[in-house]
């Protein structure tokens, strides 16, 4: 373990997320089958843990490694994943006249997204456990993550992709030496194809939520949140939802740093962003129980919040409501223009996944329930120059 005082992982528990059975985390793990719901980990958490215990000399996830999964230091598949910058947005701030506007840029992540950090630390668990192929559907980013971890740690990486996806999304994979499939449809029909490949069961599914450790590696986000702002949160997170991992995560994370008392009781209210293409969360929000039988889910420009049936539903509507925050859909169109609007205003070509949030934000802003006296962080979670085809 890579901490200074040479403690290892402290790891607890691994439990279902519906009704608390524990599952064995020491052996391979999926999703809770009691329930049918993803499985979390939890951590020996004492109040008063010293903040020595993290490896302050890492500049990627791996600083944070005692609140990981991964049990011998020796497994860590790190290609420098994580600590992204924090960038205060001058221009967009004053333009809508909240001066505290910050974005999260997870731009300079390996393969250029934040789903390197779920990756890793999947990676790293396939590694210890000695599992040699994995099988991924994916709307881009986790796919080109997975095939570059997978090639350093020499496992054999199966991922399936949207026919639409654009073009750099597939030639990574092929790049990093991943064997890669293609589909009519979405996500969910990518998942489809994926269960009927391993329906015996010879690959790891390494599908959003249904196993526990990409989770994790997403969490570090609100780890590294918290730094960034000396341990004191901001109000408002706009974070773009698709199967929602990073949304799960970072609630996850702030909840942990409370156990330990290096945060105090005042969290963010999490704004969940969506595609009026596809917008479950919504739909669910609004008809929790018919909401599936009325949905038409369609292709998004933001490809990655293209996830029709997220697995871990439960969860983000959990966080919503736990957080005293929102679901906020955008129009394609307007996420477009905000694409245009960060690069030439502000100089970041981001996702327009990210992109989606700045219009989320001037909502709240003109309802006038966001004001300049509001501290907020906005995630843009990846590159924008994976989706140019997308935008032009
Ligand atoms: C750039 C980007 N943003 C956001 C998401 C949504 O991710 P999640 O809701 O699982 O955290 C994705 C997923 O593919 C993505 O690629
Ligand atoms: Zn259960």
């Amino acid at each position: 373990m890579n901490t200074p005082n040479g403690s290892s992982s402290l790891v607890y528990e691994l439990y279902c997320s519906k009704c608390n059975t524990k599952y064995n985390y020491n052996e391979k793990q999926s999703f809770a089958t009691c329930c049918e719901k993803p499985l979390l980990f939890s951590y020996s958490l004492a109040k008063g843990t010293s903040k020595e215990i993290l490896n302050l000399a890492n500049k990627s996830i791996w600083r944070y490694a005692p609140f990981l999964p991964i049990l011998s230091q020796k497994n860590f598949v790190s290609l420098g994943e994580g600590l992204t910058p924090t960038i205060k947005l001058e221009f967009l701030g004053n333009h809508i006249n909240i001066p505290e506007l910050f974005l999260k840029d997870e731009t300079n992540n390996p393969t250029g997204s934040f789903k390197a950090r779920g990756i890793s630390v999947a990676v790293s668990k396939l590694k210890e456990l000695g599992i040699k192929k994995c099988i991924i559907p994916t709307a881009g980013n986790a796919g080109g993550a997975l095939a570059a971890y997978c090639a350093k740690a020499n496992i054999e990486a199966t991922i399936i992709m949207p026919n639409h996806t654009p073009k750099v999304f597939k030639d990574e994979c092929m790049l990093y030496g991943a064997n890669l499939l293609f589909v009519d449809g979405l996500i969910n029909d990518c998942g489809n194809k994926a269960k009927e490949l391993n329906k015996n069961g010879e690959y790891f599914d390494v599908s959003t939520l249904k196993e526990p450790y990409r989770l994790e590696g997403k969490k570090i986000m609100g780890y590294e949140i918290a730094e960034y702002f000396n341990w004191d949160l901001p109000d408002y997170i706009f974070y773009p939802a698709g199967g929602g991992t990073g949304l799960i995560g970072i609630w996850k994370a702030f909840k942990e740093l409370i156990e330990l008392g290096w945060i105090k009781n005042k969290l963010p209210k999490m704004i969940a962003v969506q595609s009026s293409s596809c917008a479950p969360i919504q739909e669910a929000f609004n008809d929790p129980i018919n909401w599936k039988q009325k949905f038409t889910p369609e292709a998004s420009i933001a490809n990655g919040l293209a996830v029709p049936y997220p697995f871990g539903m439960d969860l983000m509507l959990n966080v919503i409501k736990e957080s005293n925050g929102a679901i906020c859909t955008i129009q394609e169109t307007e996420i477009k223009e905000n694409v245009l609007l960060f690069s030439k205003k502000e100089g970041i070509l981001i996702s327009p996944e990210g992109a989606a949030t700045y219009m989320a934000l001037s909502q709240f802003q003109k309802n006038g329930i966001i004001t300049k006296e509001h501290r907020v962080l906005l995630l843009n979670t990846g590159s924008g120059y994976k989706y140019i085809e997308n935008v032009i």
